[in-house]
């Protein structure tokens, strides 16, 4: 009896994955974009949540709307380009939702890579760009070696420091791999991303004490107080380093915001977050040997997989790959959506008069 009633809570917290691409796409319809640029966002959007990671899934949706709403994104569909010179651009995001700027900038990247072998864009005044894995996946699915990364407000302290100065700066590297299943490094550049301590904070669980201090810089397990403390950087002073220098390639150089210029996602929906993004692509081809780099690679990642396991340990795994997998496995099987994200959504369509499809499970 039990099982049955664990397999039906299980069955509960699943939603079809095509149900919520059309109920976010049908919330960013509403709210003034067109089919295509709300498609591009809806599918940002729950390809996270199929790749397990929620923090930047539909749980984001009520917060992009406030702030559409709010005026601090624009309606903008595209960013506009300032500098075109050779291999290099910097776009003006104009606040515009950040998937839609993201995209563009990692197809002019792209397409420059295939014109000069490399690309490089940088993007000023933009925002959220959900997930990085996304623009790395595009680079990756043409050829090219793809690096996305993104600034956020200031989250983590220089070592010593008692105040934040850098943001969890986001990096991913995509890299074409066999079969069309690229090796996607995708991470922030704290220990955790601070959309899992919102979750861990909304279903009041604990978090590592590596994750996070609380006010004073102090250690904390308590989500609450790592919410009103600072994240901690990965690795210690060389993930802060690596933070400071994301801060320099997005902010710094596209000539947009950078350090306490950035502004918090949820602190005043009205105030523009001013984020900035990086994008750059290595065409393969132009390394003159793709087939070569496609064997190589193949045979590096066959070594890391299938080298020895330590004690209890079943499988090893490339960067991107357990994502990946979870993706395929919740694409058939349905994708998880806590309560409170699916009635959040729910309750951002009602606003924006947006009529959701019955939920689908
Ligand atoms: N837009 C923004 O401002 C922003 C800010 C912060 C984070 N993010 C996003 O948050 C997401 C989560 O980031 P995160 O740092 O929590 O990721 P994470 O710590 O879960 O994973 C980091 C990387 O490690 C790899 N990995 C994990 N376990 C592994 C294993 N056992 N073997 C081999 N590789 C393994 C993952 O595939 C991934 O590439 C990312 O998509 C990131 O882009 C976005």
């Amino acid at each position: 009896m039990r099982g049955v009633t664990v397999a039906q809570e299980e069955r509960d917290g699943l939603v079809e994955a095509g149900w919520l691409l059309e109920a976010v796409a049908g919330v960013f319809r509403a709210v003034g974009f067109g089919e295509d640029a709300a498609s591009v966002v809806a599918e940002s959007l729950v390809e996270a949540d199929l790749r397990g990671v929620s923090s930047h899934g539909a749980m984001l949706v009520p917060m992009y709307v406030d702030r559409i709403l709010a005026g601090s994104v624009s309606r903008k569909e595209s960013a506009e380009v300032v500098v075109d010179l050779g291999a290099v651009a910097v776009l003006d995001a104009g606040d515009a939702l950040g998937q839609l700027t993201s995209d563009q900038a990692m197809a002019l990247a792209v397409a420059k890579a295939k014109k000069h072998g490399v690309g490089a864009v940088a993007v000023r005044h933009a925002f959220h760009f959900g997930g990085a894995f996304r623009y790395v996946q595009a680079a990756a699915a043409s050829g090219c070696v793809g690096i996305a990364a993104a600034n956020t407000r200031p989250l983590m302290p220089a070592p010593g420091g008692a105040q934040p100065v850098v943001g969890n700066n986001p990096i991913a590297i995509g890299v074409p791999g066999k079969d069309g299943h690229p090796v996607v490094l995708d991470m922030a550049l704290s220990e955790a991303a601070l959309g899992k301590i919102r979750i861990a904070a909304a279903e009041g669980r604990e978090i590592p004490v590596t994750w996070a201090t609380d006010a004073e810089g102090g250690p904390t397990t308590d989500p609450n107080a790592a919410l009103k403390g600072m994240l901690l950087p990965a690795a210690g002073h060389k993930g802060f380093g690596l933070a400071l220098i994301v801060d320099v390639l997005t902010g710094v150089l596209s000539g947009g915001s950078s350090g306490s210029k950035v502004k918090g996602l949820y602190a005043d929906v009205s105030v523009p977050n001013d984020c900035a993004h990086f994008f750059l692509a290595l065409d393969l081809a132009s390394f003159g040997d793709a087939d070569g780099f496609a064997d190589r690679m193949a045979a590096l990642a066959a070594e890391v997989t299938g080298s020895p396991t330590a004690p209890g340990v079943d499988r090893l795994y490339l960067p991107g790959q357990i994502e990946a997998e979870r993706s395929d496995t919740a694409a058939a099987r349905g994708v998880k959506v806590e309560a409170s994200v699916l009635k959040a959504l729910q309750e951002t369509a009602a606003k924006v008069g947006a009529t959701l499809p019955e939920v689908r499970r």
